[in-house]
């Protein structure tokens, strides 16, 4: 694909000074340490990682709902660091969020309508009609019923109230959607029809998604391309299906053992994993999975690998070649 990048990330890093009170000892968590990318229209990029390994803390910097420490994000190949408010308003309208948990995220006092028309609302889009207009068919693309117009969030399944969330995030025409573990709280028969859903607006809108998950299983169809994070640091970084037919790092690995899969040929032999992640408080000074991998050497454990090209793969581990 020739498409223009959309958005891009260069080295993003978030870190948080912690600590410091009457229990509390003083320290930085590096909850994303060098992340990079690039997005164009029609892709999707899958940020897949466990609890804490800073996929929401990308998400935010993504959606410029935070500015990273160092490292930069363009979006339409312009930096976005010194933008001006009048234009960081016209990017944050350009990328978009679908949260996890859409019940929080939708006023209960509102009616669907209601919901859906407020952002043409506070952009001045549209007269009332028009914007009226604008809801219901955007309510018939994301399959909700024009009768359903009037209705309060609590009138709705988890998996209607996904799409009413979806269709809030599309009413401004983003570019780039950043959903974060979208269909984490639905039913697994539910998560396919939402994937679905986003996979039919994507080819419409020709949106670009980041899509954030803990589950590779949930990524498997939609993602063209997959991140997998480790302790804010991406430890693996290639096309979906490269990933998925061979995990070069143990912790993708480990990861892909852990998820169910109708076809099992393609998945590698489980490895065991052990232990927990390290503090982020304490990171070690090597590779922050050395603790729990089944390959990890004394040079693991002391040097930090880098992200590197293994067979058209990125891959930050000592050992890809012998494990691959
Ligand atoms: N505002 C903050 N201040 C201090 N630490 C933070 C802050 N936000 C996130 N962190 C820490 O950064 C790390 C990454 O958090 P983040 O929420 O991005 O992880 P996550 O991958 O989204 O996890 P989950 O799957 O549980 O949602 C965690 O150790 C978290 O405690
Ligand atoms: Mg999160």
């Amino acid at each position: 694909m020739t498409d223009a990048v959309l958005m891009e990330a260069r080295d993003l890093r978030r870190h948080y000074a912690v600590g410091g009170g009457m229990f509390g000892k003083r320290g930085t968590v590096r909850a994303v340490d060098g992340v990079s990318f690039t997005l164009g229209a029609g892709d999707t990029l899958a940020i897949v990682g466990e609890s804490g390994c800073g996929k929401s803390t990308l998400a935010r910097m993504a959606t410029l709902m935070e500015p990273p420490t160092e490292g930069e994000l363009l979006i339409d190949g312009a930096p976005t660091a010194n933008a001006d408010a009048q234009e960081r308003r016209k990017l944050r309208l350009s990328v978009q969020m679908v949260f996890q948990n859409p019940y929080g995220s939708l006023n209960p006092r509102k009616t669907v309508g209601a919901i859906l028309e407020e952002p043409l609302i506070i952009n001045k889009r549209g007269d009332h009609a028009a914007r009226v207009a604008a809801v219901r068919a955007m309510m018939a693309k994301v399959g909700l019923r024009e009768d359903q117009y009037g209705r309060y969030p609590h009138m709705f399944s988890g998996g209607q109230r996904q799409r009413i969330a979806i269709a809030r995030a599309l009413m401004l025409n983003p570019r780039v959607v950043v959903a974060d573990e979208p269909v984490s709280a639905l039913d697994v028969s539910i998560q396919a029809q939402v994937l679905n859903l986003l996979m039919d607006l994507q080819d419409e809108f020709r949106l670009a998604y980041l899509f954030i998950s803990h589950d590779l299983s949930v990524v498997r169809h939609i993602a063209r391309e997959v991140l997998v994070m480790y302790c804010g640091r991406p430890v693996e970084h290639g096309a979906k299906e490269a990933i998925f037919a061979q995990p070069r790092h143990p912790y993708t690995r480990v990861l892909l053992a852990a998820t169910p899969s109708a076809d099992r040929r393609a998945r590698p032999v489980a490895e065991p994993v052990r232990g927990e992640p390290p503090s982020p408080l304490a990171p070690p000074p090597g590779c922050a999975f050395a603790s729990r991998c089944p390959h990890a050497t004394d040079r693991c454990t002391a040097e930090r690998p880098e992200l590197r090209e293994v067979d058209g793969q990125r891959v930050a581990c000592h050992h890809a070649e012998a494990i691959g």
